[in-house]
């Protein structure tokens, strides 16, 4: 590494502990138990020191030419996680690829950043740092830029090597959910219901298209939706038309928190009480017993929520990884090896 490129980390990690710097919503690295090798925080310190600053680096750039991107990554690493664990998965490239599905095809975003990140990585130190661990980082250094929430994020997963178009829909909650349904879903990967609830406030950033809640607004309009936030949104979104062929549908997009969004806050807990959740997946999470007074508790303390979003970050991202010898470690995020 020459001492032109060092000066400029060692500038930038100044700069970057500056900005994000609320210390205070670090998580500690907690195992989530299992068989395969530990995640470890600092991974890569030894053979490839500037990998997180280069992450950073790559997200800085995007983000603030559009905060919609943070959002993107925070999403893309949910997505990964939840489909055969965080192994990258979702970056595979090709026909019938979890890019494909639905849940992914035309609404998961980012992939720009990843791709520009890895760039760098692979001029740095070769074959060292994993994709997988590109989206953990970027979604942190994302929750970190949006909402100051910074935490430490344990590395040393490998990247997999399949990717399936229906596994996505088998895997991910969908935005029909009830509160019973997400619990379960989220049960499935290990994670509990108050880090189901905390993580939805994932939804005080980024948009959502009109096609996954219309069935909230059309032929009736859901009454645990506020009318006049319905309303509005009747405004943005068309109602369904009878003949799919003869007009081309527009789907257009809202934000998810009508209240701060492009802040990752706890507004999100507080729009719910106010009956503004976009999703039927988000307004349950107040009219269900399971659910409402953690909803309540995150609206309240977002101090807390934050912490706990922090966790709850690093613990889904130690969801089914693969280490050691498992799987590899990608050239370029498209394409296995
Ligand atoms: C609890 C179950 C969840 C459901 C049913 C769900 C569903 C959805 C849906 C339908 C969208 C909008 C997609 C579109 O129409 O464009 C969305 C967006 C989003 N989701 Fe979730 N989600 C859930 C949990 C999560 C979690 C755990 C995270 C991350 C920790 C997350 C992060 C996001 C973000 C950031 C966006 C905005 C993406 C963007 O603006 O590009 N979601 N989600
Ligand atoms: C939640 O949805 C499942 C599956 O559609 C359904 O069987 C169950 O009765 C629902 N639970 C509640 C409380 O509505
Ligand atoms: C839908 O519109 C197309 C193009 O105008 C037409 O060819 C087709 O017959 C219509 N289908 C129905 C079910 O009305
Ligand atoms: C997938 O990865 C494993 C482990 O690195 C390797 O043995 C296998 O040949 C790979 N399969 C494909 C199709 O690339």
């Amino acid at each position: 590494m020459n001492s032109k490129i060092s000066k400029f980390a060692a500038v930038l990690v100044l700069l970057l502990s500056l900005i994000c710097s609320s210390a205070t919503a670090t998580a500690k690295s907690k195992s989530s138990g299992g068989k395969a090798q530990k995640l470890k925080v600092g991974y890569y310190a030894q053979t490839c020191p500037y990998a997180e600053i280069i992450v950073r680096q790559a997200v800085e750039k995007a983000v603030s030419k559009n905060p919609g991107i943070a959002a993107g990554l925070i999403r893309m690493h949910f997505h990964d996680c939840f489909v055969r664990g965080c192994d990258a998965s979702v970056l595979l490239d090709g026909p019938n690829t979890e890019k494909q599905s639905i849940p992914n095809q035309g609404s998961l975003r980012g992939f720009e950043v990843i791709d520009a990140a890895k760039a760098e990585l692979e001029l740095q130190c070769p074959g060292i740092v994993s994709c997988a661990d590109i989206i953990a980082f970027a979604a942190r250094d994302s929750s970190c830029k949006l909402g100051n929430i910074n935490y430490d994020v344990p590395s040393g997963r490998r990247d997999g090597n399949v990717s399936l178009i229906n596994e996505p829909l088998l895997n991910l909650p969908a935005p029909f959910f009830n509160a019973t349904t997400l619990r379960d879903n989220f049960a499935r990967k290990g994670l509990s219901l108050d880090e189901m609830v905390t993580l939805s406030g994932a939804h005080s950033i980024g948009i959502s298209h009109c096609s996954s809640f219309a069935s909230r607004l059309y032929p009736t309009q859901d009454p645990t939706l506020d009318p006049n936030y319905a309303a509005f949104l009747k405004t943005i979104c068309p109602p369904p038309v009878a003949n799919a062929t003869a007009a081309p549908t527009v789907n257009p997009t809202v934000n998810l928190d009508s209240i701060t969004p492009t802040r990752l806050d706890n507004k999100y807990y507080v729009g719910l009480k106010v009956n503004r959740g976009l999703l039927t997946s988000d307004q349950v999470l107040l009219s269900s017993p399971l659910t409402a007074k953690t909803v309540v508790y995150n609206a309240r303390y977002g101090r807390v929520w934050a912490k706990k979003f922090a966790a709850a970050m690093v613990r889904m991202g130690n969801i089914e990884v693969l280490t050691g010898n498992q799987g590899q470690i990608r050239k370029n995020c498209r394409v296995v090896n």
